[in-house]
């Protein structure tokens, strides 16, 4: 991301809402752009509007492949994530789902060896292309992990840290405080800001880390597992979360836990892995992806049926 992105960019491409397959994948585009202005360092409030199915997506992730060395781990995936929507990854084990995630926000190439093909388009600005520095890139898409993983300091000072580093000039008490207000944690700690984070439950540190993305005024949120170390009634929290978050955001989340992801998504991608018999190299492939009711209910692939009943996975 070029910090002086074109802040302006003109989508005007005809009304289409097709269902094409394509490499297995079936993929249901809603390809319904209406003139809109973006701007990419900002996302500006027209980009932020409506919501409504119409809007450009906020990602578009063309022939993205993904390698470890030499092995293959993610094969040609194509997926549109829309603008304030939950869009869940769900899928078995080892398929890939933790790779693609890291793929929104270039995580992948903090892993040495890690090789990333194909495009991210982020508002229509591909995150991989030569120029665009990963850390902008970072600071517009944020990250929670499966573990939370406060800093060592205070809470106040977790949340702080972001906006400290990219020297925000604003009020940080009043900052601080909206922050831990949107990811439902403020009442808990306001009397105890000052009290190292490390003290907190785990479900008060993963929604801490959520005030700690949100303090840097991402526009996406990825979550990878975010619950699964967490006890049911802290789960409920982060979902309720969600549900507040996606107003302002839009948000990836991976999950293993097919309720909760028919539970909290609007769109689901369904990852499996694929073996090739000759070599036993096995990578994964994004079989089925679109609304989530449908993809439970009523899946187009087989593969995806099995899953989502719960004969294998
Ligand atoms: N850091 C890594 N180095 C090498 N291989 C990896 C790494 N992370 C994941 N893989 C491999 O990539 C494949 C997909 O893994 P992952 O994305 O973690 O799957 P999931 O999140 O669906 O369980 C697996 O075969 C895994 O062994
Ligand atoms: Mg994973």
């Amino acid at each position: 991301m070029k910090e002086q992105a074109p802040d302006t960019q003109a989508m005007n491409s005809p009304v289409a809402s097709s269902e094409a397959t394509s490499g297995g994948t079936r993929v249901y585009a809603q390809e319904v752009a209406p003139p809109v202005t973006l701007s990419v360092a900002g996302v500006s409030e027209e980009g932020r509007a409506t919501g409504s199915p119409a809007e450009p997506p906020v990602f578009s992730v063309r022939n993205l492949s993904v390698y470890y060395g030499k092995n293959l781990a993610l094969k040609d995936v194509n997926m549109d994530i829309r603008p304030r929507r939950i869009t869940a990854i769900i899928g078995p084990s080892g398929c890939g789902k933790s790779t693609l995630i890291r793929c929104f926000n270039r995580m992948n190439e903090l892993i040495p060896g890690a090789r990333v093909e194909g495009e991210v388009l982020y508002h229509g600005e591909n995150i991989y292309a030569p120029g665009v520095d990963p850390v902008v890139v970072r600071r517009h898409i944020g990250m929670v992990f499966q573990r939370p993983n406060p800093f060592p300091k205070s809470i106040y000072e977790n949340v702080a840290f972001g906006a400290r580093i990219n020297g925000y000039k604003g009020d940080m008490d009043e900052l601080v405080e909206r922050s831990l207000r949107r990811a439902a944690l403020w009442d808990e700690v306001k009397n105890q800001l000052k009290k190292s984070a490390l003290d907190l439950s785990g479900g008060q540190q993963q929604r801490l880390c959520i005030a700690r993305a949100i303090a840097v005024e991402p526009d996406v949120i990825l979550m990878d597992e975010p619950a699964s170390a967490l006890d049911p009634i802290a789960t409920t929290r982060i979902e309720d979360l969600m549900q507040e978050l996606k107003q302002d955001y839009s948000i990836v989340i991976v999950t293993h836990n097919m309720q909760q992801a028919a539970r909290v998504s609007d769109e689901t991608a369904f990852l499996y892995t694929e073996v090739d018999e000759a070599t036993s190299a096995r990578w994964g492939i994004l079989v089925e992806f679109g609304p989530t009711s449908r993809i439970f209910t009523k899946p187009l692939d087989k593969r995806t049926e099995d899953y989502v009943s719960g004969r294998f996975g």
